[in-house]
């Protein structure tokens, strides 16, 4: 049995046992996945302690995915530009990668949902550590433009200067916004709090995507505002599932099915 495992704190509620067990069970891999709960400030020991007795892999949440990057002795090109490491692999000789799939995982949900990007006007709500992540993905897909809006105008100007040699993008303040979407990525942490950015009620060109980040037993308030407003609505929970497929085929070489997890996690949600 291999052993994997996710840390985070807190990680009580994450769905990733869950999601990996089912992968494991469809594919017919040996693997042990299990929730680790380091102190907010001792990722480190934890990490050393995980690795030490046999760990092959692991997957990083909140709050310790930018810590990560510094523990890892290498990293993927693109967990580097974004300043997030989600997948750690064990290397033969004691040394860990770090990997970042969340964005790779966003990209593959909407293509599970026929949502193509290819020459599409894209927005996206937000500029920090989970919006960061996904930029380098969406903008392998060649949309027409790749808009970055953020309640800090300054942060969203940033990013799209540190990826602007990737493809078209341009960041900005809510007041800088101008023109239809035909994709809206809501990743700000205010469905959190059930907050709602300011965004125009003219967002969405026709035949429009919204789609949150976040997800829930409910649809978060931005979806609830983009319903009416004519957009069609994702959650995230499809690209938290296609994030562990991800990262379970670079552990193990092996693509998992999506659907069937896709349905009990949506189940367990009510
Ligand atoms: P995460 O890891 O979830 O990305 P983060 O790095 O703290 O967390 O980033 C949170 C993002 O949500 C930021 O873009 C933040 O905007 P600011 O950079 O201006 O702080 C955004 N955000 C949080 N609450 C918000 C709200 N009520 N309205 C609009 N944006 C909000």
């Amino acid at each position: 049995t291999d052993r994997y495992g996710v840390f985070g704190n807190p990680v009580g509620h994450s769905k990733s046992p869950m999601i990996h067990a089912d992968f494991a069970r469809q594919t017919g891999q040996d693997i042990d996945y299990e929730a680790i709960e380091p102190p907010v400030d001792a990722l480190a020991e934890a990490w050393r302690q995980f690795f030490a007795d046999g760990g092959r892999g692991a997957n990083v949440t909140v709050p310790f995915k930018a810590d990560a990057v510094t523990l890892c002795d290498t990293l993927s090109h693109r967990a580097r530009r974004a300043g997030a490491v989600n997948t750690l692999i064990a290397g033969g000789n004691g040394l860990t990668y770090g990997d970042t799939t969340d964005g790779i995982g966003l990209v593959r949900d909407l293509a599970f949902h026929r949502v193509s990007l290819t020459q599409k006007r894209v927005l996206v709500v937000g500029a920090g550590g989970a919006v960061r992540g996904i930029i380098e993905p969406l903008l392998n897909e060649q949309p027409a433009s790749l808009v970055v809006v953020n309640r800090t105008a300054a942060k969203a100007e940033q990013l799209a200067e540190d990826f602007a040699d990737l493809g078209a993008i341009q960041g900005g303040g809510f007041d800088s916004l101008k023109g239809t979407f035909d994709l809206v990525i809501n990743g700000t942490s205010a469905s959190l709090t059930g907050e709602l950015p300011p965004l125009p009620d003219s967002l969405f060109a026709p035949n429009a995507w919204a789609y949150d980040m976040m997800y829930g037993a409910e649809p978060t308030v931005f979806l609830q505002w983009a319903g009416p407003r004519g957009a069609k609505l994702l959650d995230g929970l499809g690209m938290l599932v296609e994030q562990a497929a991800e990262s379970f085929f670079l552990w193990r070489n092996v693509r998992p099915e999506t659907a069937s997890v896709r349905e009990m996690l949506r189940q367990s949600l009510n």
